[in-house]
């Protein structure tokens, strides 16, 4: 039996359009509903409380648009709210934390291993406790990056001014040698090659949106929930505030054009 019902894809705002780039790249016949709270984004500053609650009303729309399983986009949504919506709703939700993690453990060998994100996903400590409950001998670099956010937005993924940034937050982790980094934000993903080229060739980067797209297509295969076979899938996109503004900047993230999605508005 097929499910053409879609995939909720949820985030805070743009950056989760990184998600399903690669979601659409690797399942291409899935039907697929993006949700992006612009009315509230960052949530990067939030504290625990609002994120936990923005991230249950955005998730009580994509319920009523009657998604198969959803997926956290967003880093700090994922490391702060993530039980809490998995208690709440009735079918399967994916973080992007776990994805991230089994892809890291996967290519470290010296199990050094650095984790940057917003402030409130690495003063969580989600990727850390993830990391150790795997590989309790990993040892582990965090650091906030709150530029790299504005910055994506804006384009600026290379250059002089974004080797300084990236200088001024990292340099102290490049200094402890560490043989993977994980891109724990949905906008660093844009600065890959400038981080690349930063840390050098023995240091591999993990994005997260790849990963999570492989466990997507394994939680469908195992709910026995994939769609058609035949059919290119469709996707619909909703935010809370702005449509324009995410039309503009999708570009960047999705690489290809969006039309400007509807406006719904999720507050109760
Ligand atoms: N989507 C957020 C994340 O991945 C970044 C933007 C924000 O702070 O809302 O953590």
């Amino acid at each position: 039996m097929k499910n053409t019902r879609p995939i909720g894809i949820f985030d805070s705002g743009v950056g989760g359009l990184t998600v399903l780039r690669q979601v659409e790249k690797l399942l291409p016949r899935e039907n697929i509903v993006y949700f992006g709270d612009t009315a509230r984004v960052p949530y990067g500053n939030k504290s625990r409380a609002a994120v936990l609650r923005f991230s249950a009303e955005s998730f009580r729309f994509l319920t009523e648009k009657k998604v198969k399983m959803g997926i956290v986009a967003c880093n700090t949504s994922s490391s702060l709210a993530l039980m809490s919506l998995r208690r709440m709703f009735p079918f399967p939700v994916l973080g992007v934390v776990e994805a991230g993690v089994r892809g890291a453990l996967r290519r470290t060998r010296k199990k050094r291993i650095g984790v940057i994100g917003t402030r409130a996903t690495i003063k969580s400590g989600s990727y850390e406790r993830a990391i150790l409950r795997q590989e309790p001998k990993a040892k582990i670099f965090s650091e906030a990056c709150p530029l790299f956010v504005p910055l994506a937005e804006e384009g600026i993924t290379r250059g002089n001014l974004v080797q300084q940034v990236i200088d001024r937050y990292l340099r102290g982790m490049r200094s402890h040698r560490i043989d993977t980094l994980i891109l724990g934000c949905t906008h660093y993903p844009l600065l890959k090659t400038a981080l690349s080229r930063y840390f050098g060739a023995a240091t591999e980067i993990v994005d997260s949106a790849e990963e999570v797209a492989l466990f997507t297509r394994k939680i469908l295969e195992e709910y026995e929930i994939k769609g058609s076979p035949r059919r290119k899938g469709k996707v619909e996109f909703y935010v809370s505030d702005e449509p324009e503004g995410f039309s503009r900047m999708a570009g960047l993230f999705l690489r290809r054009k969006v039309l400007v999605p509807k406006v719904v508005y999720v507050s109760h």
